[in-house]
């Protein structure tokens, strides 16, 4: 053992420790990171500690440098500008790496390619590795980060070490996870998620660097290594790629840890709904990226009498309690927000969590010190001069776009005004509700609920949505994405069902499963339902049916529908109900139909039988309309 430790302390010792004691590590993160130095050859090992002082060290040497700019209307906070082809997650370079490949992905149809996540040999992702890792920091620090994702000493959160080489990454991971020496104490002997990230710009730096955001785009690969818990990001410092507790860890990873242990990662913001009646109710809802879960959980409702509290807006992991309640924590410390769309109106919560110790990336820049994006045109001074996310000169109605349409905002959750007093809480929130959703132009009503649980995971094993600009799809194709984790899954998805599936149990309150849609829209393309705040009318309906309302609720193919008048219109003025509320059974069978296809070939065998029997049914009963 001591043999161990003294090789290990003299591989480290050849790279200067800047900050931190590495000797008081404990022995497993050593070793860990004395692979990293060895790998990626940094200048130097910069150990966090979550600290001000850091923070502020940070930022200053990404002023000086130029990465971040100072916005000075608000206070400590920065836009940063990243390279112009670093803007995106990237889902055909992200890759889950496993022995056996069907561990990682189902089995597809022959010649057809498959969707639900992308596999690679370990011997091939060594190759593609053993490419780009070696000596890939040279010339930089290796920033060490301990961080806890959920609350530190939850029984349901887990802890994650991240080695990077871009402040950036850093200080963004700072607002994201919690990032505290503690993690060191609460770890002790045991193991963590091993993250190692590295922009894949080592100097001598060979490709020219854009807007001082070196990063390595014709070489990003993000690998997982579920059995090993581990996570290796190259080559981009955009968020979903970059801070790795997130989509990575907290859903990749976790999904697998979750799988063995019996519990759920899931991609949904968690709320807390308190009506007129005095009820409170906690739901999960997921959301495809940029479909409005960030907008959901921080509703301002446009309904008298209900109040709205977050827990979480992107990631929730669940786990039945011993009285069988599923109870869900938000594992995150931040929000990692689309800015394009928020404004005072749609999102006032969103806007005030982000007054102060925020980053901006890629947004606008106001002339006076202010972020700006599309939907702010009423919010800023009239005809003032804006810079565009790429640097340009710009103002309101000139024409193109200011922000890019994937910037983000990135805040600390406890800046949210309506954060609830228990979203910290160890044991988390007993969760009611489920909801799925995406981006549905036509045919899909604005809301409906599963006959059951088992039908409820056939409904988000046929969630799809229109494409948008979190990752790197052109276009408005509407693409599957079952259970909003088409780029998140952590292995087969098949099994991931079977899992979902076999959650019912015996003694277990399940949650009553629903499924919205705020995107339909009518024959001008126009948004049929007004949305954002006014989405508490659909929430009501929701919560009168988990409080046991059946006056509300008539019997359709696709499960219960709102009875004609049992969603408050009141003071919405011309709403198209029918045409909102509409089932049509053309295109109901067409969509089973195009729904078993998809189960059949990217699914395959994997795909739990009781799933396909349920859409079987429902076509059958299209069929006879
Ligand atoms: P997330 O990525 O799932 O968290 O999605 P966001 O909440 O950030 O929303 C993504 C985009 O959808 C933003 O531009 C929002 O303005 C828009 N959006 C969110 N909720 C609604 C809604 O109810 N109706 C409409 N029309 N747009 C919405
Ligand atoms: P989102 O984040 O789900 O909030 O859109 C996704 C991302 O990392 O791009
Ligand atoms: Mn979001």
């Amino acid at each position: 053992v001591y043999e161990v430790h003294e090789i290990v302390v003299q591989k480290v010792g050849k790279v200067p420790v800047a900050k931190g004691d590495f000797s008081h590590l404990p022995k497993k993160v050593k070793i860990f990171l004395a692979h990293c130095v060895q790998l990626c050859g940094p200048r130097g090992i910069y150990i966090c500690d979550g600290s001000q002082e850091e923070a502020d060290e940070i930022i200053h040497k990404l002023l000086e440098r130029g990465t971040l700019t100072r916005l000075t209307k608000y206070k400590n906070s920065y836009l940063c500008r990243t390279d112009p082809d670093d803007v995106a997650r990237v889902e055909s370079k992200t890759f889950i790496v496993t022995p056996n490949k069907y561990d990682s992905v189902p089995h597809v149809r022959e010649g057809v390619k498959g969707t639900m996540g992308c596999w690679m040999s370990p011997e091939d992702m060594k190759k593609e590795l053993d490419d780009r890792f070696p000596g890939c920091m040279a010339g930089r620090m290796m920033y060490v980060i301990p961080f806890c994702m959920g609350p530190l000493g939850s029984p349901l959160s887990k802890i994650g070490v991240q080695v990077t080489d871009s402040n950036y990454v850093l200080l963004c991971m700072r607002i994201m996870t919690r990032v505290s020496p503690k993690v060191w104490e609460l770890l002790g002997d045991q193991d963590f998620v091993k993250c190692i990230h590295s922009m894949g710009c080592p100097r001598p730096v060979q490709r020219r660097v854009k807007n001082h955001w070196p990063c390595n785009p014709e070489k990003v690969i993000i690998a997982h290594f579920p059995e090993e818990r581990k996570i290796k990001s190259f080559g981009s410092g955009y968020g979903g790629n970059s801070l790795l507790g997130k989509k990575c860890f907290a859903l990749r990873i976790a999904s697998v840890i979750a799988r063995d242990e019996g519990w759920m990662a899931e991609h949904m913001l968690i709320m807390s709904i308190t009506t007129p009646r005095n009820t409170e109710h906690f739901v999960a809802a997921a959301f495809p990226s940029a479909c409005g879960k960030t907008n959901l959980a921080m509703l301002n409702p446009g309904l008298p009498g209900f109040k709205i509290q977050c827990i979480g807006d992107d990631i929730a992991w669940m786990k039945f309690d011993e009285n069988g309640v599923l109870h869900g924590i938000n594992p995150e410390a931040g929000f990692f927000g689309v800015a394009p769309g928020t404004n005072m109106k749609t999102n006032p919560n969103a806007m005030l969590s982000f007054q102060s110790n925020s980053i901006f990336t890629n947004v606008a820049e106001t002339a006076d010190g202010g972020y700006f994006w599309e939907g702010l045109e009423d919010e800023v001074t009239a005809g003032i001069g804006i810079k565009t996310w790429l640097g340009q000169p710009w103002h309101v109605g000139c024409g193109g776009k200011a922000a890019h349409p994937n910037s983000r905002f990135t805040a600390p959750a406890s800046q949210c005004p309506i954060m609830h007093p228990r979203w910290e809480d160890p044991k988390g929130v007993p969760i009611s509700a489920i909801i799925f959703g995406g981006r549905r132009p036509t045919g899909v009503p604005l809301v409906f609920e599963a006959k059951n649980w088992a039908h409820g995971v056939m409904i988000g094993a046929c969630v799809k949505s229109e494409a948008t600009a979190a990752a790197e799809f052109q276009g408005k194709t509407i693409m599957h994405d079952p259970m909003a984790m088409r780029p998140f899954m952590g292995y087969n998805f098949g099994h991931y069902l079977q899992h979902w599936l076999d959650l019912e149990q015996p003694g277990r309150k399940m949650p009553k499963i629903f499924h919205v849609n705020w995107f339909r829209l009518d024959e001008h393309g126009k948004f049929l339902w007004p949305g954002f705040g006014e989405n508490i009318r659909v929430l009501d309906w929701i919560l009168k049916r988990v409080e046991g309302d059946d006056t509300i609720a008539v019997s359709s193919p696709v499960g219960w529908i709102p009875k004609k008048g049992s969603i408050d219109m009141s003071g919405l003025g011309n709403v198209n109900e029918d045409e909102l509320f509409s089932l049509p059974s053309h295109y109901w069978l067409d969509d089973s139909r195009e729904s078993k296809r998809f189960l059949e070939d990217q699914v395959g065998s994997d795909c739990p039988p009781i799933i396909m029997k349920l859409l079987d049914e429902q076509e059958a009963a299209f069929s006879k309309l």
